[in-house]
């Protein structure tokens, strides 16, 4: 099955709502884990980069997890980075967590970062090598990159299971979503070959029954 394109941002209200309200405390966890399994040294200092963060559970998470460190999110969206600032606000992060609307490839923060960080954006993105750009641009060098991902089942009745199997008690608009995400979504063979033509020396494997992760070290 080829790749069935959706629109790159989330900015209709209802979305970054709903999103918001659902449950992604499974994947945001694994997310976590696998970025502790794959970087044990990690110091727990340094400036953190999400790109795509949406409401930024995942940074929120991060923030908690490693207290010394300072974390941007970026998103194209308002409408789901507003659910993560009142978040911030009441759990009083504001000092160590900034949250920006603005769209990929950033030209304003080139070798800033020494860990980057990336959950679901890849399958909304038309060209998928921004992303990797955009890697490329901000690390300083040793800097530790998580990507995770899903990846593109065989076959659209394949994308409905797997809705089916994870997401039956979800919003439709959730569901919806997820669906077209999945049809969207990239294979591992496909993200091997855009870190190849983008000179980017990271692993790319499946982390899960639907789930892609990229993650490596970049020495410059
Ligand atoms: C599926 S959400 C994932 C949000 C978050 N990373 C998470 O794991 O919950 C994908 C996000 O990427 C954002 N996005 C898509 N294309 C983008 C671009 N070119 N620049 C910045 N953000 C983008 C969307 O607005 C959306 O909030």
């Amino acid at each position: 099955m080829d790749r069935i394109l959706e629109p790159e941002l989330m900015e209709e209200e209802e979305q970054g709502q709903a999103y918001a309200q659902a449950d992604f405390s499974g994947p945001n966890i694994q997310f976590l884990h696998l970025f502790e399994e794959k970087f044990p040294g990690f110091s727990g200092n340094g400036r953190v980069l999400d790109l795509g963060c949406g409401p930024a559970d995942i940074l929120i998470r991060f923030a908690r997890r490693y207290p010394d460190c300072q974390c941007v999110g970026i998103d194209g969206a308002e409408a789901m980075l507003a659910p993560g600032r009142r978040v911030i606000e009441e759990e009083n992060l504001a000092h160590r967590i900034s949250l920006h609307c603005q769209c990929l490839p950033l030209h304003d923060r080139k070798g800033s970062f020494q860990v980057i960080l990336s959950n679901s954006l890849l399958h909304h993105l038309h060209r998928p090598n921004v992303l990797w750009q955009t890697i490329s641009d901000c690390t300083v060098s040793g800097c530790a990159i998580l990507v995770m991902d899903l990846f593109r089942p065989e076959s659209k009745e394949a994308a409905c299971n797997i809705v089916t199997t994870y997401a039956a008690n979800e919003p439709k608009v959730l569901q919806t979503d997820f669906y077209n995400s999945l049809l969207a979504a990239f294979r591992v063979d496909e993200v091997r070959r855009q870190l190849q033509q983008s000179g980017l020396a990271l692993h790319c494997e499946e982390v899960s029954d639907r789930h892609l992760a990229v993650w490596g070290t970049i020495s410059i």
